[in-house]
């Protein structure tokens, strides 16, 4: 598999093809779905991960729906539909991409004139756009950051974990591209997302990292090697407030103590637009198994474990948010609000 070639999601005419993410990176694997219950599966259980892939994944998977239930069942299809949409939407709780697909995959089938067809050239319409927006980022971003030398990012925001070529993970592409830097990317414990999936994007693209365990973020930045932080996001409030991978809050937290500047790279699909503030946001908490070793999962162990795998960073911590629709710095309601109808 070369650059050309990463893809975490193929369509491939009557089946959707999600590359395994647990398995990178000594296995590139295919799986291949052809319902929207499958597709559902292959979220919830991470084969397919990332806010925007997730709502890719999703719109999809509704086609997947559409094309099984529209002949077969001519009266009764939008409700057959209705339910997959609902067993999508449970899949996976904080990506606000995979509601905003599902919004505007229930939208249109909610209109006139809706084919298989026309449900099909939705979804393809939505990755399109999330690979368009990709790249509008990366070269914002890339403005953004000039000479900077030293960069950090945390979990994947690549091609794996969109539609193609990545949104923070975008920017260091585009700004690598520009000219040479230094790229460091944590771990990202307990799944490995920095490790696995970024170190292995990176290395396919021919651009050299460092890995660090999470733990040596602080002294990084103490040593003066990182000028910014640049991370993804899984949902943002209307202020800015930013719902990402855990460990996103203590990188912002850690910057702003040594003075390095802390950049998230979004698309306008990831803002939720009904939230004012990260309040309410849910957290997912996923299974104790993914933190605990194999001794301690026996009946009556004493040893738990606590796995929220997403925080949130106040807006205060983050000194711009990059979208496709232009860059917003020091982000506030009224910063946020001139991305939302350009
Ligand atoms: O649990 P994951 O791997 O789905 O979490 C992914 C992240 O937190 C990413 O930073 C975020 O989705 C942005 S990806 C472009």
């Amino acid at each position: 598999m070369n650059k050309l070639t990463v893809q975490a999601l193929q369509w491939t005419g009557f089946s959707l093809k999600v590359l395994d993410q647990r398995r990178l990176p000594e296995d590139c694997v295919y799986d291949e779905y052809t319902d929207a219950a499958g597709v559902a599966e292959a979220i919830a259980s991470m084969r397919v991960r990332g806010a925007p892939a997730i709502g890719i994944a999703a719109a999809y998977g509704i086609a997947l729906s559409v094309c099984e239930h529209f002949l077969l069942a001519p009266l009764t299809w939008r409700a057959l539909v209705k339910q997959d949409i609902d067993i999508l939407a449970r899949s996976r709780p904080t990506a606000v991409n995979l509601f905003t697909a599902l919004n505007t995959m229930t939208a249109h089938l909610q209109g006139q004139h809706v084919t298989p067809a026309t449900v099909l050239a939705l979804a393809k319409k939505i990755h399109a756009d999330d690979i368009d927006a990709n790249h509008k980022m990366g070269e914002l971003g890339a403005d953004l950051l000039a000479d900077a030398q030293g960069i950090l990012t945390h979990c994947n925001t690549g091609a794996l974990a969109t539609g193609g070529y990545g949104t923070a993970l975008g920017v260091i592409r585009s700004a690598y591209a520009r000219q040479a830097r230094t790229i460091y990317a944590d771990e990202t414990r307990p799944w490995l997302q920095g490790a696995r999936l970024t170190a292995w994007e990176l290395a396919q693209e021919g651009i050299p990292v460092t890995l660090i365990a999470d733990s040596a973020a602080a002294w990084l930045m103490r040593s003066g090697a990182v000028s910014w932080i640049i991370v993804g996001a899984d949902r943002i409030a209307c202020n800015g407030d930013t719902a990402n991978k855990i460990g996103t809050y203590g990188l912002a937290v850690l910057a702003k103590q040594h003075g390095v500047k802390m950049m998230v790279v979004a698309p306008t699909t990831t803002i939720d637009w009904e939230m004012p503030t990260a309040e309410d946001m849910v957290i997912e908490q996923r299974n104790q198994n993914e933190l605990l070793p194999a001794c301690y999962l026996q009946e009556n162990s004493l040893v738990s474990a606590w796995n929220p795998v997403f925080d949130i960073t106040p807006a205060a911590l983050i000194d711009v948010i990059v979208t496709e629709r232009g860059v917003i710095m020091q982000p506030s309601e009224q910063g946020m609000r001139s991305v939302q109808c350009r």
